[in-house]
């Protein structure tokens, strides 16, 4: 029932199911079963085929069996496409990802391999056109207008995958070559044992995406510390915080008060410093990993925007200003 990593019946059975409502769920459904079977394995374009293959399959015979009325089937089709290639989009950022280490090390862009991997890159819409429409035909029948319709309108519009891969390329060869102006360039051998492990770096990056990394006891900031400089603080508030909190901590887009008086009168200062660094990830706050991708805050910055909350706080009649002795 599992191969290659892909629950095909539970595909085949939402896709004999799925009404015209639920469009939106199967697309969702398609791209996390695809995702979820890369994930799996190591990113080479023949696994990458093999895992479009299998949900063409799931998504052709589910369509075929489904006799919700007012369904047709070109319409479940286009989801279970838009599925696939959502998830091929973030293979391909994967990719870039991968590559854009390799061009940082300074391996040559006419080095073989990493010009087999560009090549790669770049031929990634055709392989999801190419290996969808095979498996498609595959499926003959009834389905295989619906399926000619899907892949023309798509091969007009263009897809994610497609967009994706071609601004990855140019931003891979505009590094590359900034690279070689500085005249970075990295010896034959290491750049081969680099991109020998091309596929499994690449698989690598796509499961660390998947999951949150495990948290080293050795990273984590420590529990309490005393209250850094609000000066500085303020400087870090801004750049990790206001975006959601708003440029004074009154309110933002997506996060609500964190200066009002009532509510730092309320909290200790401990209490401050361990929702900066726990967030609120149950209210859609991250971590102190989280507040800029990839950098992480550190101990330092952690006690500043903690003493720049602490100096926020307005004496309240009856009440120590600092919250510590309460
Ligand atoms: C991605 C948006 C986002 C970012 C970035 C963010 N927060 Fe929040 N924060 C939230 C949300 C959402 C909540 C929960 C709802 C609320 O209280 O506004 C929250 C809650 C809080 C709370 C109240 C927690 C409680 O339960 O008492 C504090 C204090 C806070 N944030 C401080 C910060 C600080 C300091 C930073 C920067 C280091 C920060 N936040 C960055 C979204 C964010």
């Amino acid at each position: 029932m599992f191969k290659s990593g892909i629950d095909q019946d539970a595909l085949v059975e939402m896709f004999a199911k799925a009404s015209a409502q639920q469009g939106e769920a199967l697309r969702k459904a398609v791209s996390e079963a695809t995702l979820k079977a890369m994930q799996g394995r190591e990113l080479t374009v023949a696994n990458i085929r093999g895992v479009l293959k299998t949900v063409t399959q799931a998504a052709s015979s589910g369509a075929a069996k489904n006799m919700v009325p007012a369904v047709d089937a070109e319409a479940l089709l286009e989801k279970a496409f838009a599925g696939m290639d959502a998830a091929l989009l973030q293979a391909v950022q994967a990719q870039r990802a991968a590559l854009q280490q390799f061009v940082s090390q300074g391996v040559e862009i006419n080095n073989k391999q990493m010009k087999s991997a560009l090549a790669n890159l770049e031929k990634m819409e055709d392989v999801f056109f190419s290996t969808v429409s095979k498996a498609a035909e595959g499926a003959g029948g009834t389905l295989k207008g619906p399926w000619e319709q899907v892949l023309e309108t798509m091969k007009v519009k263009g897809t994610g995958t497609g967009a994706q891969a071609k601004t990855s390329l140019e931003a891979l060869m505009s590094q590359a070559q900034a690279a070689l102006r500085e005249g970075r360039s990295s010896g034959l051998r290491s750049a081969q044992a680099l991109m020998d492990s091309y596929a499994a770096l690449v698989s690598g990056v796509l499961d660390t995406w998947g999951k949150a990394p495990p948290v080293r006891a050795a990273d984590l900031p420590p529990y309490a510390a005393a209250a850094g400089d609000a000066s500085r603080g303020k400087a870090v508030y801004a750049a990790a915080c206001a975006g959601c909190h708003g440029p004074e901590g009154k309110g933002g887009p997506k996060g609500g008060a964190v200066t009002d008086a009532s509510y730092l009168a309320l909290v200790s200062d401990q209490y401050l410093r361990t929702t900066v660094i726990a967030g609120r990830t149950d209210l859609g706050m991250p971590d102190w990993r989280g507040y800029s991708p990839g950098q992480p805050l550190t101990a330092q910055q952690i006690s500043d925007v903690v003493a720049w909350l602490i100096a926020q706080r307005r004496p309240v009649p009856g009440r120590p200003v600092s919250a510590k002795e309460g």
